[in-house]
């Protein structure tokens, strides 16, 4: 008799006790996701970013990343948050199109569209809201939409014209997220901002207008450290810093000859679709009989160009496998942009070139209660940041493409506080034993 009471009331002990750092029921930290766009692996390494210095210190620097091919935002991003190869989750580019009605959308105006993004593969929000976790995104791509009919638990979609470069905004975006966790009890948040990928494009990446605004995202991580300590926040919040893609100077003429393909084919008369003048990667849908003459009249076009079908596309970049890659995939050497009937003098820098090219390379950052402290970690596929993710959170991971194992060195032992809670429990048991047997 004696003894049942014992063994119940040391069993329920071991149920219920919960870890010290436990806040809003859950024994797993809340993790912070932050995406500046196109910051490229090195652009900290010719500015003073104190902060962001300071984070190494503090936490897990990446030497870089290597984000998917097509190193775009919407596909980049939607690798990163559903742990999947781009032909596994079909947003195979920032524009929604359609081959065979001809439509065209631009990249903000695919942020509220699910049919763009919905394609099976559940991003983390989702998969995590049903295993009982909340979550919220701001101006994360692909936040905006639902899946499988269910949206993000709390979402704000970045509207027309919005401007990427105001600090007090940045600031404000912070403080409103702080919010989401004290007040709201948010599990996991994504937070995204638009540079240095504007910037990159407008002036180039090799300018002072860039360093400059490294500078301003150097203050704005300064702002969010101290953010998370004034809300109590520092034992039990992670925060993963990342990107989509790098960016890379474009090469004009006449220290390169410009690849403008209507130099080799007559469009009108043999495309029945094209997405180019977006960068180094581009697509094409040949008019129905003409597939082979517009591959031959490509193939040797230009000695920076290359030109695949779709079925000879190489497996490492894991695009081939979706419906929505067109016929003939075009990618530019580094630094040449696939321009069609004319070359758009625009953007002095860009990016979707092969993700095998080290300006595609991203940052990566980390650190809070589960991250080391103070470790430089070996380089890594962004597809692998979620399954990390899920560890930190303690969610279930849909299937996906990422490995742990890339990632596993930059974690404490101790993630969700399993064995101190094992511990703490064991010792009360203990000492429960202890007094009922001096009683
Ligand atoms: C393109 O539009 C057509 C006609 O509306 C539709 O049948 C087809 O499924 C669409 N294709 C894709 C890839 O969405
Ligand atoms: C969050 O969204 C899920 C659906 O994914 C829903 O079941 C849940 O009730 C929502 N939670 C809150 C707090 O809104
Ligand atoms: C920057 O953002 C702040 C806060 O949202 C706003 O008050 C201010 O007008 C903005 N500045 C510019 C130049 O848009
Ligand atoms: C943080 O903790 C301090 C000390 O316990 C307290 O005074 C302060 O109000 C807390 N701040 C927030 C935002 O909860
Ligand atoms: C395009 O097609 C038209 C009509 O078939 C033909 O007259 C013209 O020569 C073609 N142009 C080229 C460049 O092949
Ligand atoms: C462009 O092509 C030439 C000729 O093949 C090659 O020497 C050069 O390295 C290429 N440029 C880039 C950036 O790959
Ligand atoms: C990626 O993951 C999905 C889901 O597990 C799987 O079906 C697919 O074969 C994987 N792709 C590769 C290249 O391993
Ligand atoms: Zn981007």
């Amino acid at each position: 008799m004696k003894l049942e009471i014992l063994l119940a009331f040391g069993f329920s002990l071991f149920v219920d006790s919960k870890p010290l750092s436990n806040i809003g029921g859950r024994k797993f930290n809340k993790l912070l996701l932050i995406s500046f766009d196109g910051f490229r692996w090195n652009y900290d390494q010719d500015v003073d970013t104190p902060n962001l210095d300071k984070l190494v210190q503090e936490g897990v620097k990446a030497k870089y990343i290597t984000p998917p091919m097509i190193t775009m935002t919407s596909p980049s991003h939607f690798t990163t948050i559903t742990g999947r190869w781009i032909e596994d989750h079909g947003v195979v580019h920032n524009m929604m199109f359609n081959s065979t009605t001809l439509l065209k959308l631009s990249h903000k105006a695919t942020l509220k569209r699910s049919e763009w993004w919905d394609n099976g593969a559940l991003p983390l929000w989702i998969t995590a809201q049903n295993q009982g976790l909340k979550t919220a995104s701001y101006f994360y791509p692909g936040g905006g939409v639902s899946y499988a009919g269910q949206s993000v638990n709390r979402s704000l979609v970045e509207t027309f014209g919005h401007a990427d470069d105001n600090e007090t905004e940045w600031r404000e975006k912070i403080d409103t997220v702080m919010g989401w966790y004290t007040k709201d009890d948010f599990d996991f948040v994504t937070l995204y901002y638009g540079e240095p990928d504007n910037v990159g494009h407008r002036v180039g990446p090799e300018t002072p207008q860039r360093k400059k605004i490294i500078e301003q995202i150097d203050r704005t991580i300064g702002y969010l450290t101290e953010s998370i300590q004034k809300n109590n926040l520092t034992d039990h919040l992670n925060v993963i810093i990342t990107s989509d893609h790098g960016m890379t100077t474009i090469k004009k003429s006449p220290e390169v000859e410009e690849i403008k393909l209507s130099n080799y084919i007559n469009f009108k008369n043999l495309s029945h679709f094209e997405l180019l003048d977006y960068g180094g990667f581009g697509m094409l849908r040949p008019r129905k009989g003409k597939e082979q003459e517009v591959f031959d009249a490509l193939k040797h076009a230009h000695p920076n160009l290359t030109v695949y079908k779709k079925e000879d596309i190489p497996e490492h970049f894991h695009i081939a496998k979706n419906s929505r890659i067109q016929d003939l995939v075009l990618i530019g050497d580094l630094g040449f942009n696939l321009n069609s009937r004319y070359i758009f003098y625009v953007n002095k820098g860009d990016h979707s070139f092969s993700n095998q090219e080290m300006d595609m390379k991203v940052i990566f950052r980390a650190f809070g209660p589960d991250f080391k402290k103070n470790v430089l970690a070996e380089p890594f596929d962004s597809v692998s940041i979620y399954p990390l993710m899920c560890k930190l959170l303690g969610v279930k991971p849909a299937p996906n493409n990422g490995s742990l194992s890339d990632t596993e060195v930059m974690l404490v032992n101790d993630i969700g506080g399993n064995a101190g809670r094992m511990q703490m429990s064991i010792s009360l048991f203990a000492t429960t034993i202890l007094i009922l047997a001096v009683i």
